[in-house]
């Protein structure tokens, strides 16, 4: 493909949509609150809410304004608004890297995903409705320890991802967030409801927002970050990707604000939803990844159509996971494109690896959770650290301030010094402080 053919949204909405589709995904319903739960509530969730707004928010208009600028797959826009101010093409290595976490987080991410195609069957099947919740429980660990069972759902989701990214960003992205998105959102408020009628709000209020530092450990600073990057998408392409797709006259501010502001909200009331039932139920909230797969079959198990309602969130879960997953490969499959090789086999060839790749994460969680380590928590920031560095420091004032089309001189301005100053130096310090270089 040359670049003049390089595809475009023709409506700004269908880029919000599919960047709302790679941001909310199972990062917000099952993610956040699993690490919520681990790294003790309150604290996490304000280091986590900051980083969003320091860090997150300057880095995506940041990542979307190359993508823009560079019109093709992220390694070739590195490459292509390095030469504009002489840099050196090693930029293009938050490229390479950035296809290469993509591959790698899909690697865990599918199998996860997977999990929630299997409780589709399950709740479909009514094996919970009315059950205890210790059964419950021993069900999540009766998955987690059947490798036939979860290879078959990792395979199909990678199936579906392929499936999508192999027809095209235009027809297979833009069409299946549009209904599927409002539809989560409003099941998630229905689940909230209930949490609320049966669940222990209080406690859940409690923990989630009652800041408590002493319970705020290194660790847990570097995976708020991580998880900023993670859940926002940000710094390995995929949003650089479809900012290319992006029409070149709406606002990047704007939609980065939409965007970070659903993304958050949905996490949140995902969390809201959860920590009640947790309570309630006396489920440990620091029990790990199973803790979504646990506690919200017991709400749809005692819910009055807990049985139609529990297949449909599942559905939708699933929905969400892949609409973040098409976002995974598309860094890697646009840059195979543009090497030459057919889009279909691009897809097939990212997707063969994250297939092998779930394999080792289904066999060992130790794999699982290098996976996941490494990626968020050091691949995801550093990317993200030099994506602001370049746009922020090497890109050209002018420029920047012309393709970014933020209105407002103090806002532009608010923003530039965010991206130069704070975020890079929010990343540094937390990567110094987990290492133990530097005490706060
Ligand atoms: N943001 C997605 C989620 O929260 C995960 C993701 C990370 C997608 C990085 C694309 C790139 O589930």
């Amino acid at each position: 493909m040359t670049d003049t053919q390089h595809a475009h949204w023709t409506r700004r909405w269908t880029f919000v949509l599919a960047a709302t589709g790679s941001a909310v995904g199972l990062g917000n319903i099952w993610k956040f609150p699993y690490i919520t739960g681990e790294y003790g509530g309150g604290a996490f969730v304000l280091v986590y809410l900051a980083c969003i707004a320091l860090v997150g928010v300057p880095v995506m208009i940041a990542e979307i304004l190359i993508g823009r600028a560079g019109r093709t797959d992220p390694i070739h826009s590195m490459l292509r608004l390095s030469r504009e101010v002489a840099g050196s093409p090693a930029w293009s290595i938050v490229g390479i890297a950035g296809v290469l976490a993509g591959a790698m987080i899909l690697m865990f991410y599918s199998v996860v995903a997977g999990w929630a195609l299997d409780y589709i069957w399950q709740s479909a099947s009514g094996s919970y409705a009315g059950a205890p919740a210790t059964d419950i429980e021993a069900a999540f660990g009766a998955l987690t320890g059947d490798s036939n069972r979860q290879l078959l759902a990792h395979s199909l989701f990678i199936l579906l991802t392929a499936g999508v990214v192999g027809a095209g960003v235009t027809r297979g992205i833009g069409s299946a967030v549009e209904i599927l998105m409002p539809l989560l959102f409003v099941f998630l408020l229905v689940l909230l409801g209930y949490s609320w009628a049966t669940g222990d709000f209080d406690a859940a209020l409690n923990f989630m927002f009652a800041v408590d530092f002493s319970k705020l450990s290194a660790e847990a600073v570097l995976v708020a970050l991580g998880h900023a990057f993670f859940t926002l998408s940000l710094g390995m392409g995929a949003i650089m990707a479809y900012g290319s797709y992006m029409p070149g006259d709406s606002s990047i501010g704007k939609t980065v604000i939409t965007v970070a502001a659903l993304d958050t909200i949905i996490a949140l009331v995902a969390g809201m939803a959860i920590f009640p039932l947790v309570f309630a139920n006396e489920l440990a909230p620091g029990s790990g990844p199973g803790l979504m797969f646990v506690s919200l079959p017991i709400a749809f198990g005692n819910m009055p159509a807990g049985t139609v309602f529990g297949t449909l969130f599942f559905v939708l879960v699933s929905i969400a996971a892949l609409s973040s997953s098409i976002s995974l490969i598309e860094p890697g499959v646009a840059w195979l494109e543009k090497q030459g090789l057919r889009r279909s086999l691009g897809t097939a060839a990212i997707a063969i690896a994250g297939w092998v790749g779930g394999l080792l994460c289904i066999r060992s969680s130790a794999v699982f959770d290098a996976l996941d380590h490494i990626t968020a928590n050091y691949m995801l920031p550093l990317g993200g650290l030099l994506i602001a560095v370049f746009v922020g420091w090497f890109m050209r004032h002018n420029r920047v301030q012309l393709e970014a089309g933020i209105g407002s001189y103090f806002l532009f301005e608010l923003w530039y010094f965010a991206l130069r100053f704070i975020a890079p130096a929010g990343v540094v310090l937390i990567f110094l402080h987990s290492l133990g270089i530097l005490k706060f």
